[in-house]
């Protein structure tokens, strides 16, 4: 941006998460590439706003809530609580964080609905779906479940089957059942609500063309405008968690009709506590402020069809781009949680620091729809080269003989003005890296800086000219001059490493540090003492959070009292949209290898307050095993020679009594409540469970 040139103002979201469930490493890939992006905006002298709120409403949370005893209300506080905490830990700066359960939504999500109603835009039908009769509540198709149509595979869900792949109405499954409760569902009729999608057809080719979208995602968008706009179902029966249709008792906004009005909402909430905002010049029809959506490629048709038709027919602006983002892999794999790898934002923030992170990220971010592996080996390697050993380094390496030789005051000479001019000359193609999100591109161009930094450094051994007679001017003159590259370089990692920044900021002496600070450089300034700025990490911490990332996983498997095998079969990180809580695939259930086990020997583990250590025959092999199951049993011995289920391809785990080879699974709530599961008389050893 020319100096002169007004400061542009920018709104930008990031996806709003789901209040049911923790922020793991795959979310904060948005995260942070929406903060890094923010950050770079504000640097050079944007106004730039970052919203963003929790997604509050839905069955999913209503019926999580529920199991947990508390009131939805209760639950979207206290997962609230938990989501910002981790947000602020990984220095993810929103300047608002809101609910879609706030009365800034339910009026902005009325309003808008009213005025697409009023245009035309909101037709109403009758719909016949399952209903269970126990819970008294209609169930959407993934709660349903039973034998698929066409190849009698059983529990399948209720539209399509994961064994031979067809997709069929629920009404088509055989025996059908609740998966919420068990009920045979009975079909009843509703009267609901559509947003006439068909309406915007022609709005949305050009919308999608015209800039705002990846090509990529334009492309897909394009086969589903080609293949014809529908009706979109935006009600819901009572009981539902979300806002009552206006004038409609007993029908609710779907979740998704809510969920980006949430952006809205975030930002009309924040317009409350600055004056300098104003609702209106951002939303309004005219706006010539700029609006921008980062989101997951799993959601692209809510923000490029539904989102901007809603926005367009009730008389608001539409974004100026939605910024799609691949998914994250770990180690070159889906997150798993039985690897380890499906790493809370919590438990990484417990052993590692957030810029580790964000550099990491940033330094593999492109401006594509790609998935973005986090190599936790390579992670280790990239930080402690790139950071420590070349940009720390730098002031690490020369802020002493600044100290020692002139009182810490930078002179100001600048022997070597090719190095200046190489850097002034690679700002622009930075910024423009970092305005593209490319950001890979722009961490590339500053390592190539800091290489450049270095190897003057090491060119010029300001160590050895310190011991030579005569020479101190110049080692202060070369000091001084790494010292000014380490400052561009903290200038232009400023958006990614904001502590780093800060404490770089301290020990240089200087008010917070602006994009166009890189014009200039230090000289006849004095210096602070230095500190370390970044330390390397240690391989033993990474350990550790894989380890506690496992251990995660027995936590949960210990909320239900028992460790049995519900939650070793959830190995997959994979979520789907509003999850039932627990809910593991089919292929997930096909892929436990269940065997019959005869508990051999059944004894009390040293130091252990809850295991109990057995000895398994499982036919061909025998097996050693710790199960948490000693308050049921508090005489080990009377287990032994009793036949049990045993999960046989569960990955062993090193614990501290040594390792556990798979499970044995136990059913109850826990305490003296937990029994362990039996085959009926006949069964072998080492035989399989179908
Ligand atoms: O997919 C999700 O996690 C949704 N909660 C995202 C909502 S984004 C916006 F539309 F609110
Ligand atoms: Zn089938």
């Amino acid at each position: 941006m020319p100096s002169n040139a007004a400061p542009r103002q920018i709104l930008v979201t990031s996806a709003l998460p789901y209040a049911n469930g923790s922020i793991h490493l795959g979310h904060m890939l948005e995260y942070i590439q929406t903060d890094i992006w923010v950050r770079f905006q504000k640097l050079r002298g944007n106004r730039c706003v970052y919203v963003c709120a929790d997604d509050a409403h839905g069955s999913a949370i209503m019926l999580r809530a529920e199991k947990e005893g508390i009131t939805p209300e209760q639950l979207i506080a206290n997962v609230q609580a938990e989501h910002t905490a981790d947000f602020a830990d990984f220095l993810v700066d929103f300047d608002n964080y809101h609910s879609t359960h706030s009365d800034e939504n339910r009026e902005l999500s009325s309003l808008i609905y009213t005025r697409l109603k009023d245009a035309g835009h909101i037709s109403t039908r009758s719909v016949t779906q399952y209903f269970d009769p126990e819970k008294q509540m209609f169930l959407a198709d993934r709660f349903i479940k039973g034998t698929c149509p066409k190849c009698a595979a059983e529990d399948q869900y209720g539209d399509n089957c994961e064994k031979c792949g067809a997709t069929y109405e629920p009404t088509d499954l055989k025996d059908p059942r609740s998966a919420i409760s068990g009920a045979t569902p009975v079909l009843r009729d509703s009267k609901h609500f559509f947003f006439r999608l068909q309406d915007f057809s022609d709005m949305l080719k050009q919308w999608t063309r015209s800039g705002a979208l990846q090509e990529s995602v334009a492309n897909k968008i394009a086969e589903w405008l080609d293949s014809g706009l529908h009706e979109w179902d935006i009600s819901r029966d009572a009981p539902y968690f979300g806002f009552e249709i206006p004038d409609e008792p007993g029908k609710y906004f779907y979740v998704w009709l809510d969920a980006p009005v949430g952006y809205m909402a975030s930002f009309k909430n924040l317009c409350e506590r600055r004056p300098d905002l104003s609702f209106d010049a951002f939303w309004g029809a005219e706006s010539t402020a700029e609006l921008y959506h980062f989101i997951g490629k799993d959601i692209i048709n809510f923000h490029t069809l539904f989102w901007p038709a809603m926005l367009e027919g009730a008389g608001f602006r539409k974004p100026t781009a939605v910024n799609v983002h691949g998914y994250l892999t770990v180690n070159g794999q889906k997150m798993s949680k039985s690897r380890g790898t499906f790493i809370k934002a919590r438990t990484y923030l417990e052993h590692l620091s957030p810029e580790y992170l964000r550099y990491y990220y940033a330094a593999k971010l492109s401006r594509g729809v790609e998935d973005m592996d986090l190599s936790l080996e390579d992670f280790v390697q990239k930080v402690n080269s790139d950071l420590v050993g070349k940009v720390v380094n730098i002031a690490s390496r020369c802020a002493g003989f600044i100290h020692k030789g002139n009182g810490g005051v930078m002179v100001a000479a600048n022997p070597a003005p090719e190095l200046t001019d190489a850097f002034a000359a690679a700002v622009p193609g930075i910024a423009d890296a970092y305005e593209k999100r490319d950001f890979s591109r722009a961490m590339r161009d500053i390592m190539a800086l800091a290489d450049k930094a270095n190897a003057y450094i090491a060119d010029k051994a300001p160590w050895s000219l310190n011991k030579q007679e005569g020479k101190q001017d110049e080692v202060q003159a070369i000091c001084s001059l790494a010292i000014n590259l380490f400052r561009q370089l903290v200038i232009l990692l400023k958006p990614v490493l904001p502590i780093l920044a800060a404490d770089a900021e301290a020990f240089l002496n200087v008010p917070e540090l602006k994009w166009d600070d890189h014009q200039t450089l230090l000289s006849d300034h004095q210096l602070n003492a230095f500190k370390p700025l970044l330390t390397r990490i240690e391989q033993a911490k990474i350990e550790a959070m894989v380890d506690a990332s496992k251990e995660d996983l027995e936590a949960s498997a210990t909320d239900t009292g028992t460790e049995t095998g519900a939650a070793a079969a959830t190995g997959n990180g994979e979520l789907t949209k509003e999850p039932i809580a627990g809910e593991i695939d089919f292929n997930s259930f096909a892929a436990v290898d269940l065997r019959i086990a005869l508990i051999e020997k059944c004894e009390f583990v040293e130091g252990a307050d809850k295991l109990l250590r057995l000895t398994l025959d499982i036919g061909d092999a025998k097996r050693n095993v710790f199960s948490g199951i000693k308050s049921a049993y508090p005489d080990p011995s009377k287990l032994e020679g009793r036949l049990t289920l045993y999960v046989a391809n569960l990955a062993a785990r090193k614990m501290k009594f040594g390792v556990s080879e798979g499970m044995v699974l136990a059913a109850g709530p826990g305490g003296e409540d937990i029994y362990l599961l039996s085959p009926d008389s006949g069964a072998k050893p080492g035989q399989r469970v179908k």
